[in-house]
């Protein structure tokens, strides 16, 4: 099979087009004949620098196939099953820039026929650090579903990028008031067709009046991409007991936290990565994630606020050039031609 790999850290020169024999799914997983596999800045991160726990990787944690085998104790009947794939590179040196992964059972989700390939390269990352976003406040909700979030007010923070637009999705289809901000009015329509209500541009005039003008009593929930940049903002809308959930600080912007401000509020304060958020909560949310998609919540495209940007296998170096650079919207690899 054809699969990109790289044996060092480095840029994206190191990224190699090979061949490899096909893996052979061990007890408990699934071989997957992959058709897209999404990029996230966190597989650039991993092949620019944190050494390398396997002498020779495959990159991408997310993916769209259909399983083509099975090992043992895993239902045959699920062979031909057309799944999305999440954190399949996390811990494992099998990534989805390959014509074949393999992976545990459990991450790889069943994808309805209604959902196509590109929806399902596009939940892992995304969708499931947008789903702990939402579900970290005090008061709940701990699981998303219609009305789970009705009566909330949630901020999502640069809802043009990918985690926001999941944010902004999934809040939508929870049943909130979603405001997101932008940088741009290219930005803003993007946020609008994801499905925000409303949208600030937090470069212009005073973003924290224009939203305390459209939430009175405050936000309830901010997903924030950029801690330092937006604190101060978050502080002066967020409404007492409101919930400050942080999945980046892009920017890296130091964070200065005015201590006494925020204990006035009762703000809670949580920091999000999946990796160490523990079993029950990535299955909780992988469960919502794909009633959402079933619901056909979750789409991808230009009209749905999230652009495509495709590359095929053998470019997977220029696609991480591309994600490594801001590219605006969802980079994906064909790997199926
Ligand atoms: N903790 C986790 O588990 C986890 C999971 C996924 C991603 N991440 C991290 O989250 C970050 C975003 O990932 P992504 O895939 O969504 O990237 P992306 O698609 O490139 O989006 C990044 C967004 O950040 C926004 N942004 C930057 N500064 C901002 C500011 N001051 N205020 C509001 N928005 C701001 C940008 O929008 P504007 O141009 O509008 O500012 C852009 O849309 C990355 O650093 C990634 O590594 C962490």
């Amino acid at each position: 099979m054809k699969a990109v790999v790289y044996r060092d850290n480095g840029g994206p020169e190191v990224l190699q087009l090979v061949d490899r024999e096909l893996p052979v799914p061990g007890h408990g997983e699934v071989r997957v004949r992959v058709a897209v596999s999404g990029i996230n800045p966190t597989d650039w991160q991993a092949r620019a620098g944190q050494g390398m726990a396997f002498a020779e990787i495959t990159p991408h944690l997310d993916g769209a196939g259909v399983i083509d085998a099975v090992g043992a104790g895993v239902d045959v009947s699920r062979v031909g099953q057309r799944v999305w794939l999440f954190m399949a590179a996390a811990g494992r040196p099998t990534g989805t820039a390959a014509e074949f992964t393999v992976v545990p059972s459990d991450q790889a989700v069943p994808l309805p026929d209604d959902a196509g390939f590109d929806v399902g390269a596009a939940l892992g990352v995304p969708a499931l650090t947008a789903h702990r976003a939402l579900t970290v406040a005090e008061d709940g909700p701990r699981r998303l579903r219609p009305g789970a979030l009705a009566d909330k007010v949630v901020l999502a923070a640069g809802g043009a990028g990918a985690v926001g637009h999941a944010v902004i999705q999934l809040a939508r289809w929870a049943g909130a008031t979603v405001i997101s901000t932008v940088s741009s009015p290219e930005k803003a329509r993007l946020a609008t067709a994801a499905g925000a209500h409303h949208v600030v541009d937090y470069r212009r005039g005073d973003p924290a009046a224009e939203i305390l003008a459209l939430a009175a009593e405050g936000v309830d929930i901010v997903a924030e991409v950029a801690l330092g940049a937006n604190l101060a903002l978050d502080l002066s809308v967020l409404r007492p007991r409101g919930t400050l959930s942080t999945y980046a600080n892009n920017g890296d912007q130091p964070v200065e936290l005015n201590v006494l401000q925020h204990m006035v509020r009762n703000t809670r304060m949580q920091f999000i990565v999946l990796y160490t958020a523990g079993p029950e909560v990535r299955a909780a949310a992988v469960a919502d994630v794909a009633a959402a998609v079933r619901d056909g919540a979750l789409p991808v495209g230009q009209e749905h606020g999230l652009p495509l940007v495709r590359f095929p296998l053998h470019r997977t170096a220029d696609a991480h050039r591309a994600i490594e650079a801001g590219q605006v919207g969802k980079v994906l690899v064909d790997v199926r031609s």
